[in-house]
């Protein structure tokens, strides 16, 4: 056993074993002692022959940069929980994801089917949104830092690319990137921003469409020198997402996708053109009237919740059990529609309540992706079913009509429900 696998960080986080190595350092399986849990260590390598003034540097930025993403609660996102300077040099602890790389199910199976790829798009387009709002540019987005656990799509690595060869961290503050992933603006030595991370998103999805990314070099040189000079080779897989991946990998930063172009052209790509408004499907069609009939009885001054409980049922099922007096969103909420029925019922406490429910399988459906407003609620009687809740205090759960006790502020649950 080497020295680092007997070490315990901070008395508390343990080395166990090693999950692979990256240009900026090492990624260790952990267990932290106190919470009696599994965390996974990146341990940054510094780069070599750093003078005293920039080894400062980086430890303040390299806990600068943890604590940023550290404030981001969104699914796609691994989450940080601690960052600690030990043996010379910075240790973030986070999130264990039991999960493959999109590089290593890349390199495992070719190149990924269109409709995964426009769903892992659409993760990362979600988790890039909520960093950009929050000033955060990742730099380093790359299909080596997407974890994939089942439908989970998850991006790790926040803010820490550096660049190894720079001189002098304090003179150019000049973080790079992977170059066959790194945006032609970045590479000429402009600073990373939203746009060069989402040049980043095309290249990675064009990576898993194709096999590879669309300037990868037998070396460094040769690569930034094809990203400078030529074009992009046209996507043979892409489908109805090249629109999506040729407005990501535009050169000119001005007229690359925005984020909510890169989101429109993606879903276009899963549904079709739209035009005007979405026409409402049944399940929209039912909401819509549940919203009526709730604002109806507001005004009315009758209890919302017995009315919407009995517009939503979509099956016949046993009366239901809620009444006029039960408190929205109180602990032991109202049981809601159908559940007898139902698979899984969720409705919103708050709005905060934000959810991703799929049906698993070789193709899987992505059934909701959504924050749902105080009162909102979603049901589901698919058989099999994945489904996460990201604040189970913000949401009220029922499984198979069993109400689930709602969880702490910022709770994460996640229900695996298999009717056999
Ligand atoms: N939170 C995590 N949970 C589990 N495995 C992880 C986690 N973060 C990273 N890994 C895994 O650790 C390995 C090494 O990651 P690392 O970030 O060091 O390398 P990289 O992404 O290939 O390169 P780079 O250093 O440029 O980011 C990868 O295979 C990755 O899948
Ligand atoms: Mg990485």
């Amino acid at each position: 056993m080497s020295q680092s696998e007997r070490l315990v960080l901070a008395t508390r986080y343990r080395l166990v074993s090693e999950i692979g190595q990256g240009a900026n350092g090492t990624v260790w399986r952990g267990h932290d002692e106190l919470l009696d849990r599994a965390v996974a260590i990146k341990e940054l390598r510094l780069p070599e022959n750093l003078a005293e003034d920039d080894r400062v540097v980086f430890y303040r930025r390299t806990l600068r940069e943890a604590r940023a993403p550290a404030q981001l609660r969104t699914h796609s996102i691994v989450e940080v929980y601690d960052v600690v300077i030990e043996q010379g040099r910075p240790w973030i602890v986070m999130e264990m994801i039991e999960a493959p790389s999109l590089e290593q199910l890349i390199e495992r199976s070719g190149p990924l089917p269109p409709e995964r790829v426009a769903h892992i798009g659409r993760a990362l387009l979600d988790a890039l949104n909520t960093a950009h709002k929050a000033g955060i540019v990742h730099r380093d987005l790359k299909p080596s830092n997407v974890l994939l656990d089942g439908d989970r799509v998850v991006l790790t690595d926040f803010g820490l690319a550096f660049s190894s060869g720079s001189a002098s961290l304090t003179k150019t503050g000049h973080f790079m990137g992977s170059p066959a992933y790194v945006a032609p603006e970045v590479a000429a030595g402009e600073k990373a921003t939203p746009r060069s991370d989402l040049w980043s998103l095309g290249a990675t999805l064009y990576a898993a469409l194709e096999g590879r990314p669309p300037f990868e070099r037998e070396n460094v040189m040769a690569t930034l020198s094809a990203l400078a000079n030529e074009s992009i080779p046209p996507p043979q897989n892409a489908g109805a997402l090249a629109p999506v991946i040729t407005g990501l990998l535009e050169k000119n930063p001005t007229r690359r996708l925005s984020h909510a172009r890169a989101v429109d052209r993606l879903e276009r790509a899963l549904t079709g053109p739209r035009s005007g408004r979405r026409p409402p499907t049944p399940r929209y069609r039912l909401m819509i009237v549940i919203g009526l009939v709730a604002a109806t009885a507001a005004s009315c001054g009758i209890g919302a919740t017995a009315l919407i409980v009995g517009m939503m049922r979509e099956k016949p099922g046993p009366s239901p059990t809620a009444t006029a007096s039960s408190p929205p969103g109180s602990a032991q909420a109202a049981t809601p529609p159908g559940v007898a029925t139902s698979t899984l019922v969720v409705r919103a406490r708050t709005d905060t309540c934000k959810i991703f429910v799929s049906v698993p399988g070789d193709a899987m459906t992505v059934l909701s992706d959504e924050t749902l407003h105080m009162g909102d609620a979603r049901q589901y009687d698919q058989p099999r079913l994945n489904a996460v809740i990201y604040d189970t205090s913000a949401c009220d759960v029922w499984v198979n009509g069993q109400q689930k006790p709602p969880g702490r502020p910022g709770e994460r649950q996640t229900y695996t429900l298999n009717k056999g």
